[in-house]
């Protein structure tokens, strides 16, 4: 299968590109698109047909449900019942946007989509051209990342055509997304709303709007032995090909022992590359003779190391690094978010310095 690219954006080509994926949806189609989020591999919801051909182009378990992607509030009725007060609550706050809220699920969907189980991951983004093609497709599309599974989530088109070029219809080039990191995931079915994978709608922000709400454990816990209550995070995500570690300790601390380490994995023959920052980039230069040096950006702004992390980890996989260190980021607000996504690349190998 040949796979078209197509750049969206103004103008009547693009429009007439998302109509055309929208076509490619309907009839079975898979067609990969932009989100505020990452890119998201788009399949008709209803269709058990598609949820199939999603999960072998990603080479996913398909017992990993899939979330539904809607464009309109009230389509939220055809999908989930019951819609429980919380859920018009987190709507009004962060719809659309990057939050994703798992409802108890209609006959609607078909257990295909939702790998089996009888609750429905329902988002609602804020990308237009996402929110184009969920329309042009009929109101409902299932969409996991675009990536090859235990690949990190694509954050440009270009990612997205390295996993599935030759495996889906047509990838939609929208060009770099904003946030880098999947949605949050909030689950409203249990007795209490818990977050089952953290994302930029930070657990203090859903409080504000709900009140008390749990996380599930196993999210930063470093040595987790638990099950993870999202299938999806059950598996070793975002994993790079080069073994990462993270350093944790004071900054300027832990960067000095990441230079050490980068020296010894040197002389031990290893392709080294560090995660750096704007503040620690200059001493690993002078220091560290790793092969590639990359900063995600200042240590404060918590968004561009978000939205640099995957891409960075793609690029230390393109370069052949063999080893690869990071430091450690703050673990409030979004850090929580970015530090769940590192654990999870490094196999959860921490040093603490
Ligand atoms: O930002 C995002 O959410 C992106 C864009 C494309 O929208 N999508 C995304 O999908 O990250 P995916 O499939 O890569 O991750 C979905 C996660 C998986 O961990 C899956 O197990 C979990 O959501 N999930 C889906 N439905 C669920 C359900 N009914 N109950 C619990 N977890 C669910
Ligand atoms: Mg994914």
């Amino acid at each position: 299968m040949e796979t078209i690219v197509v750049k969206t954006g103004e103008g009547q080509a693009g429009e007439q590109a998302v109509l055309r994926a929208g076509q490619i949806i309907r009839r079975g189609g898979l067609v990969a698109f932009p989100t505020e989020t990452v890119y998201g591999l788009g399949g008709d919801a209803c269709n058990p047909g598609s949820a199939r051909r999603i999960y072998a182009a990603k080479g996913r378990p398909s017992d990993n449900p899939l979330i539904v992607h809607i464009c309109r509030w009230e389509d939220i009725y055809k999908i989930a019942d019951p819609v429980p007060e919380a859920a018009h609550k987190l709507a009004e706050a962060f719809w659309p946007g990057p939050l994703t809220i798992i409802l108890k699920k209609t006959d609607f969907v078909p257990m295909e989509t939702t790998g089996g189980l009888d609750t429905v991951a329902v988002r609602f983004p804020a990308d237009r051209t996402a929110l184009a093609l969920i329309e042009a497709a009929g109101g409902f599309v299932a969409a996991p990342s675009a990536n090859v599974s235990g690949r990190p989530s694509p954050t440009l088109a270009r990612y997205v055509q390295e996993d599935m070029d030759g495996r889906i219809e047509m990838i939609l080039d929208g060009g770099e997304v904003g946030i880098g990191l999947e949605s949050t995931i909030v689950d409203l079915t249990g007795e209490k709303p818990m977050i089952l994978r953290p994302g930029f709608v930070t657990k203090e922000m859903l409080e504000e709007v709900l009140g008390r709400v749990d996380v599930d454990k196993t999210i930063l816990d470093k040595n987790s032995r638990l099950r993870p209550k999202a299938p999806g995070m059950r598996y070793r995500h975002y994993a790079p090909k080069g073994e990462l570690t993270i350093v944790e300790g004071e900054a300027g601390t832990a960067a000095r022992a990441i230079c050490q380490k980068s020296r010894e994995a040197k002389r031990a023959g290893e392709k080294v590359g560090i995660i750096a920052t704007q503040e620690t980039k200059a001493l690993y230069l002078a220091q560290s003779m790793a092969d590639s040096i990359k900063s995600v950006g200042n240590r404060s702004d918590e968004a561009a190391v978000g939205r640099s992390l995957y891409r960075i980890l793609r690029e230390f996989d393109d370069e052949g690094m063999t080893v690869i260190f990071s430091e450690s980021f703050s673990d409030s607000g979004f850090g929580q978010a970015i530090m769940n996504r590192l654990f999870k690349a490094a196999g959860h190998r921490v040093e603490m310095v």
